[in-house]
């Protein structure tokens, strides 16, 4: 069955005008955009985003980060999506990156990483949730 996850393209890498570049890496996968915007959090919405972190040092500075210019949102859904997802971001650190994954592309460091992806099926509804409504999200396209 078709699954389901959130994407988001971070701000550094929407300033240096990747938006293009990386959703390609999704749709060359097979993964399907059902619903993408671009937004700019306020610093309380990036707080409640990432409050599963709010007790690990960096939460200040990333939220901050994540808040500090347009982010591009999208989910994306086909087979596995959550996993072959996080497979085409790459490890969190770009430095650790597999070769050709975003993050070992185009992320700068562990907190400029270039995207964000939902890390399991729990946390990928609760993630869409808080950028989309049911109906913002098309079914999946052919
Ligand atoms: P992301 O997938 O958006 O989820 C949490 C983010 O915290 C992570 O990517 C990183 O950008 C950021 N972060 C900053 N420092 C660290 C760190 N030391 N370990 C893990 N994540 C970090």
């Amino acid at each position: 069955m078709a699954e389901r996850t959130l994407s988001i393209i971070k701000p550094d890498a929407v300033a240096r005008n990747l938006i293009g570049e990386i959703l390609r890496c999704f749709e060359v996968a097979g993964l399907k955009i059902v619903a993408a915007r671009l937004v700019r959090l306020s610093l309380e919405q990036a707080r409640a985003f990432y409050a599963v972190h709010k007790d690990r040092p960096f939460y200040g500075s990333l939220t901050e980060y994540m808040s500090s210019g347009p982010i591009l949102v999208s989910v994306l859904e086909g087979e596995g999506a959550i996993q072959k997802n996080r497979e085409i971001m790459g490890a969190t650190d770009p430095a650790q990156a597999a070769p050709a994954t975003i993050r070992r592309r185009w992320g700068t460091d562990v907190e400029k990483n270039a995207v964000h992806g939902s890390d399991a099926p729990e946390t990928a509804a609760w993630e869409i949730a808080f950028f989309f409504k049911p109906d913002e999200i098309q079914s999946a396209h052919k």
